[in-house]
Parts: C-alpha cells; sequence; structure tokens
C-alpha cells in the first residue's frame, strides 16, 4: 500500500524549521501568482514556522527524520494543508499523505470531508480530482494570517471518507 511505503508518520518537534521551509517553498510556488498580493505579503517564513510550530503535534509527514518532503494536517472536517517540496511531486508521495489525512478524518468520525484550494491552482485540482475529491462550488475562506483572518474567495471540494 501507498501509504505504508512511503511511510506516512508523525512530524517531530525538531522538524518544525524543516516544514515550515517546505511550507513556505510550496505555498509560493502554488499560490504567489493566483492569489492578491496583499496575502502572499504575509505569507513569510516566519508565519508558517509560527504556525507550524503550534500544529506540529498533529502533523502527518513523508521522509527521512529531520528532513521530510511533505505534509498534511487535517482540522475538524477539514483535510486543512496539504504540501509537498517540488522535487516530490509526480511520485505518490502526495497520495499517500492525502490518503493518511482521509483516514485520520474518517477515524474521528467525519462522513464528509472538505477542502479549500486556491482558484486557478490546477495541479492541485488536478490532484484531488484524481483521488475522488469533487469541486462542489466557490466559497469564501477565513485565512489565517499574522494580521488576521483574511477572506479569499476558494475552490471548495468535498469527498465522503
Ligand atoms: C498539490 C500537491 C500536494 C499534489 O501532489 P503531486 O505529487 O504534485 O500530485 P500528482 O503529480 O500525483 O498529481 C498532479 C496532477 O496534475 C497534473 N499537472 C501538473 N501540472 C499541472 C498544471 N499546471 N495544470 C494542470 N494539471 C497539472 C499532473 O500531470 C498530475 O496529473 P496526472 O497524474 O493525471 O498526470 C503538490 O503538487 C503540491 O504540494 N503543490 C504545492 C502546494 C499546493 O498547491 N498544495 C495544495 C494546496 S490546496
Amino acid at each position: 500500500m501507498k501509504v505504508l511505503s512511503h511511510g506516512v508518520r508523525a512530524a517531530q518537534a525538531g522538524e518544525v524549521g524543516h516544514l515550515a521551509w517546505v511550507w513556505y517553498q510550496s505555498w509560493q510556488d502554488a499560490h504567489a501568482g493566483i492569489v492578491p498580493p496583499e496575502l502572499t505579503r504575509l505569507r513569510t517564513l516566519e508565519s508558517f514556522t509560527d504556525r507550524m510550530r503550534a500544529a506540529v503535534p498533529n502533523v502527518r509527514v513523508v521522509g527521512p527524520s529531520g528532513a521530510p518532503v511533505g505534509f498534511c494536517m487535517v482540522e475538524g472536517d477539514e483535510l486543512y494543508q496539504l504540501f509537498v517540496s517540488a522535487e516530490s511531486r509526480g511520485s505518490g508521495i502526495a497520495a499517500a499523505l492525502l490518503a493518511d489525512g482521509e483516514a485520520r478524518l474518517a477515524a474521528n468520525g467525519v462522513q464528509t470531508a472538505w477542502l479549500a484550494c486556491a482558484i486557478g491552482n490546477e495541479r492541485a485540482a488536478r490532484f484531488y480530482e484524481k483521488h475522488g475529491w469533487r469541486r462542489v462550488g466557490n466559497m469564501i475562506n477565513h485565512l489565517d494570517t499574522p494580521e488576521g483572518p483574511f477572506d479569499l474567495e476558494v475552490w471548495r471540494y468535498e469527498k465522503g471518507v
């Protein structure tokens, strides 16, 4: 099974800095050209480090100890964050993290999970659709930033888990 062969595991506290770097770089790759510049300005390495430090007990990763190449977080009924470093895309690692996230949502009693995808993030959209997620429409997402919530219109995806 992909999940096992890619060794999805819990993140370690000492990996916060590395994971924040993966998050920052992958976020910039995928979003800097398609979201408002005011949001890109708020997405600093420091902001991702603070968020990762707070989230790390609930983060799942793939990759060597100290240098994970991708991670996933779930929150409530949301597949909240999924980021894989550029070198590891197209390898099945994202699929392993997604399957693990879906399993955690199901184990928490969620029946229909949702996720937000930036409008125009075509690679992510293709990825989610390939794995059974369905775009149900647009919604306003209240993004977490150091200056408070930032409202962004996004594609909403759902899947029965
Ligand atoms: C989204 C992400 C986790 C998906 O993982 P991945 O390893 O890249 O996914 P895959 O390669 O399995 O699938 C991507 C699909 O999009 C296709 N694709 C690549 N570039 C594309 C583009 N510009 N437009 C449309 N489709 C594209 C790929 O060919 C592949 O489809 P295929 O398997 O039918 O050939 C990863 O790309 C990533 O971390 N991106 C940056 C961060 C991000 O956007 N996170 C999601 C936030 S909602």
